[in-house]
Order: structure tokens, then C-alpha cells, then sequence
């Protein structure tokens, strides 16, 4: 693929721009300045540079954000700064988006990419990718809780009752896994259950747990195929 079109696809802006910013000798590749932007290079492992700024060529974005409090992953948020903020312009240059949403006020394990297959087959219901948080309690827990959220709570606006699979942390801290993503789901599970959820926190979506990323939160990395093949 030509310098040009590869930067286009990276995200560095229209075919006009990019071919400025190789004219202006902002771009190597492999430490070498390129000004030709029609050269061509091979797109597979391509570790170049911007400004300065070390990239390496990717045909799709696969990203882990450990979110923070107080951001929502609306693509036009209104209250408090958008998710997307926290990431490199040039991956919202090419479309990323989050797969499925998490409340401004909850933290986390929030996948983004800017592969529309993967945004969908990941929300698909029929996939039954379980998702799983530690939600913080105002009321300590009970065993009756517990078998309540096992059983299945009714939710206003759903046919049927649903389920969790729960493991109590601690007096006030409970982990749940769910399959579905319907709107402040747990929140609404632990108040029809009869309790209140103070805060929540998405520990692992599939097999692929927050914690084996090491994330500080407000931090995201790209998802390597083994950590991609754990979201099931
Ligand atoms: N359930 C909720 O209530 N909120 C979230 O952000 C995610 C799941």
C-alpha cells in the first residue's frame, strides 16, 4: 500500500493530509525519513513513526479501556466527558466505538474497536457472553438475596425473570455474572431484589478478567489474539 493511503487508514486524516504530513518529512519508517508518499510499503508489522510518535500498522482496532468513573461512553455524551477522550485521536478518527455501554458513574473492564463484525457478534444475545461485576452494597448481603439473584429477578419492562450466577466478596460486595445487557441491569436486578448497588465495577467480560490486563484505571492497551480468543 502507498505511505499515503496507509496513513489514511491509521487515521491520520484525509489522502490530502496524510500526504502533507509525509511531505512536511514528519514520517518515518524503520528510523528512515520517507518523503515520497507514493512509496510503497508492506502494510503487515509496520512500525512507523509520526512527529515523533511511534505506531505500528493495524488493520483493526481491538482495545481494553479500564474505565473510570465520571466519563459515558455515549458518542455524544452531556453531562460528564466521553470515553473516547481518553484514547489517541486516531483511533476516533476511524470510527472506534465501544461495545455496549457501561453507566457514567460505573468502572471497568469496556472493550472498543472499530470492527463492526466483532462490535456485533461481541452484543449479540445469541452469543451469551457473560459479563461479570462486583457490585458494592448498601445493604449487607443475605443468603436469601443471593438465591433471589440465582433464581431470577422479574425486571419491569422484561417477559421473563433473569438470572445471575453470584458469589458473595465480602459483607457489602457481591460479584455477579449475567449474559445479557439490557439497560442499568444490575442495578435494577439488586433493586428488585431488594437491595441498592452503591457502586459497580466490571471485573471480566467472557474469560477475560480486568485484573490479567494490569490496567491503571483511564488506561487501555490493544487486545493480542489469545486475550481476544477469552471473550467467550
Ligand atoms: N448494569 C448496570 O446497572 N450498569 C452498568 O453500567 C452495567 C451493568
Amino acid at each position: 500500500m502507498t505511505l499515503e493511503k496507509i496513513l489514511q487508514s491509521q487515521g491520520f486524516g484525509s489522502r490530502k493530509q496524510c500526504r502533507q504530513l509525509i511531505w512536511d518529512g514528519q514520517v518515518s519508517v524503520a528510523g528512515q525519513l520517507i518523503t515520497d508518499s507514493d512509496e510503497d510499503l508492506p502494510c503487515e508489522g509496520l512500525v512507523f513513526s509520526v512527529g515523533g510518535k511511534e505506531w505500528t500498522f493495524r488493520q483493526q482496532l481491538y482495545i481494553a479501556l479500564h474505565k473510570p468513573p465520571d466519563y459515558e461512553c455515549s458518542r455524544k455524551p452531556s453531562h460528564h466527558p466521553g470515553i473516547l477522550t481518553l484514547l489517541p485521536q486516531e483511533y476516533v478518527n476511524r470510527n472506534i466505538q465501544p461495545v455496549g455501554r457501561l453507566d457514567h458513574g460505573t468502572t471497568g473492564l469496556l472493550l472498543l474497536s472499530d470492527d463492526g463484525g466483532f462490535i456485533h457478534a461481541q452484543s449479540s444475545p445469541k452469543r451469551h457472553v457473560s459479563k461479570t461485576y462486583e457490585a458494592t452494597l448498601f445493604e449487607a448481603v443475605t443468603p436469601q438475596l443471593i438465591t433471589q439473584l440465582q433464581e431470577g429477578v422479574k425486571l419491569i419492562d422484561e417477559d421473563k425473570p433473569i438470572a445471575a450466577q453470584v458469589r458473595m466478596l465480602d459483607t457489602h460486595l457481591l460479584e455477579l455474572s449475567i449474559d445479557q445487557g439490557k439497560y442499568h441491569q444490575v442495578k435494577r436486578m439488586l433493586a428488585a431484589a431488594g437491595n441498592h448497588c452503591v457502586s459497580l465495577r466490571r471485573s471480566a467480560i467472557g474469560k477475560l478478567t480486568l485484573d490479567s490486563l494490569g490496567l491503571p484505571m483511564g488506561q487501555w492497551c490493544h487486545l493480542d489474539p489469545g486475550q481476544l480468543a477469552q471473550l467467550v
